[in-house]
């Protein structure tokens, strides 16, 4: 344990590449990835349709390890999925045959702590009040609306205490006001319960509204053109900053890097 990599908390990213297909056919996808999440930091992840930033996570994720490079989490490789990270998707993330309630109690039995049954119902109280999910707990997720599914899969993520959550555009398939309400509700949520996140996202706004830092990728295949720090904190972060002469600053630049030849090139 003497070297840097392993005194590391959160997620290290090492050089890591990615592509598809053999031969002629050979796409690469990620080119020589390199980052780090530190632990209880925020991260959104924006760049270009097809750039490769849901590959990015799987890799992180351990769904598609990568060609080459290595990944770690508090020190230690990762290579295959496990309970260290925990990943929300658009959809489907919930499952559609357990109640709210019992959606969430799977999250904390996934939990390496064991707490009594008593505890465990407690836990899965308080992210049920947390999401606002408390009169809905005992419904099905097919009776729920869209945003509510999501907030079912947030709420599991969480109880899950995985030392890295992956979120691969949660919200992309929301209505706008709906999204809005959501950003929210994760701010709040991880106000409350600091956890490591990384976030991907298309939408610029809603990267800078979310995020301590926002990674600009490239085009494919992708490589990081640029890490922009955000300079609210947490209960700052309310609607109104949107509109701020900053946050709209940054939201300009991140564009223009996604609109530059880099960022739409290949
Ligand atoms: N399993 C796969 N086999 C072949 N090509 C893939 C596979 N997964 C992704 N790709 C290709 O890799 C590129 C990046 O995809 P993806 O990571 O999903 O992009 P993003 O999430 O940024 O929209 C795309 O060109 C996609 O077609
Ligand atoms: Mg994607």
């Amino acid at each position: 344990m003497t070297s840097q990599q392993t005194e590391h908390r959160g997620l290290s990213v090492q050089s890591i590449s990615t592509s598809f297909g053999d031969g002629q056919a050979r796409v690469a996808v990620l080119d020589d990835i390199s980052m780090n999440v530190d632990e209880g930091e925020f991260v959104a992840v924006v760049g270009p349709s097809g750039s490769g930033k849901s590959t990015l996570l799987n890799a992180i994720a351990g769904f598609a390890p990568p060609d080459s490079g290595e990944l770690l989490v508090n020190g230690q490789p990762v290579r295959e999925p496990g309970p260290s990270r925990c990943v929300v998707f658009q959809e489907y993330a919930v499952f559609p045959w357990l109640t709210v309630r019992r959606n969430i109690d799977f999250g904390t039995r996934l939990r390496s702590w064991t707490g009594t049954r008593q505890q465990r119902a407690q836990i899965v109280d308080r992210y049920l009040d947390m999401m606002g999910l408390r009169e809905f707990a005992e419904a099905l997720p097919k009776t729920l609306s869209g945003g509510m599914r999501q907030r079912v899969a947030i709420a599991r993520a969480y109880a899950v205490d995985p030392q890295i959550l992956l979120m691969d555009e949660p919200f992309a398939a929301l209505d706008a006001q709906t999204r809005e309400y959501m950003q929210e509700s994760l701010i709040e949520i991880n106000q409350r319960e600091r956890r490591t996140v990384m976030f991907v996202t298309h939408q610029v706004e809603e990267a800078i509204f979310l995020a301590d830092r926002v990674i600009v990728m490239t085009a494919r295949p992708a490589t990081i053109q640029e890490v922009v720090p955000i300079p609210w904190k947490g209960p700052e972060r309310t609607h109104e900053i949107k509109t701020d002469p900053e946050f709209v600053r940054l939201r300009r630049h991140i564009e223009g890097l996604l609109r530059s030849p880099d960022g739409h090139g290949s």
